[in-house]
């Protein structure tokens, strides 16, 4: 997959669910490479979303797009295969999700997918420093994780440069990505402290335009 970072990820949880696939294909118009998929379980986050047959749906209104699944659930090593299955490029789990993280990892990347590690807010990054060799990508939530159409928690600016220097002091390869409140006041400053791949949601979809203002929120990043 080609892909110059940094980049604007729509996530489709503020998409139009009655037109998703045109929703989509808006975006991917617009010059959007990456979608974004938020899948909730009601346990590991006080919201339901929906699973991998949105996913599967989502692929086939987008064939060539990468498909970033952001797993916020409950044992999320249960669920690796059916994301695999439903065409899943990247799946990412949340540090705080799961008892066997490593094991996890090993098993999405068995499948020839990119893995990646989710941190909360509250998480301290050191606590993932030990699989940071085995990680495709970093994932800083910049709100708690659950809802879409959030402040950005200003603090995450500061989280984004210091796991850029743990990436460059372990000498990995790791992407850096940011989800949350990204929006056109504050894209450039979070590509700028760090972020290759920007999470937007409400402020790509919310749009009467969204293939303008997917363009408009790449702009920002240069
Ligand atoms: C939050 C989700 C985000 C969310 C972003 O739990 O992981 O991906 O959809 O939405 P906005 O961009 O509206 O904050
Ligand atoms: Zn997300």
């Amino acid at each position: 997959m080609n892909f110059q970072v940094p980049l604007i990820a729509p996530s489709i949880l503020a998409a139009d669910f009655s037109k998703l696939g045109s929703d989509i294909q808006d975006a991917v118009k617009g010059g959007a490479s990456w979608i974004h998929c938020d899948i909730m379980d009601g346990h590991f986050v006080p919201n339901i979303s929906y699973g991998p047959g949105v996913v599967k749906a989502a692929k086939q209104s987008a064939p060539e797009a990468f498909m970033d699944v952001h797993l916020m659930i409950e044992n999320p090593g249960m669920y690796v295969e059916a994301f695999v299955q439903a065409g899943a490029d990247l799946i990412s789990v949340h540090y705080e999700a799961d008892h066997h993280l490593h094991r996890c990892i090993q098993n999405i990347k068995k499948y020839g997918l990119m893995a990646g590690v989710v941190v909360n807010p509250a998480t301290s990054l050191h606590n993932i420093e030990p699989v940071l060799g085995d990680v495709d990508l970093v994932l800083i939530m910049s709100v708690n994780p659950g809802f879409g159409g959030q402040s950005f928690i200003q603090k995450s600016y500061d989280r984004l440069r210091e796991l850029s220097q743990m990436r460059d002091k372990g000498n990995h390869g790791f992407l850096i990505q940011v989800d949350g409140g990204v929006n056109l006041k504050n894209a450039q400053k979070v590509a700028e402290a760090g972020a290759d791949i920007l999470v937007a949601g409400s402020s790509v979809f919310s749009a009467q335009d969204i293939t303008a203002r997917f363009k408009e929120l790449q702009g920002k990043l240069g």
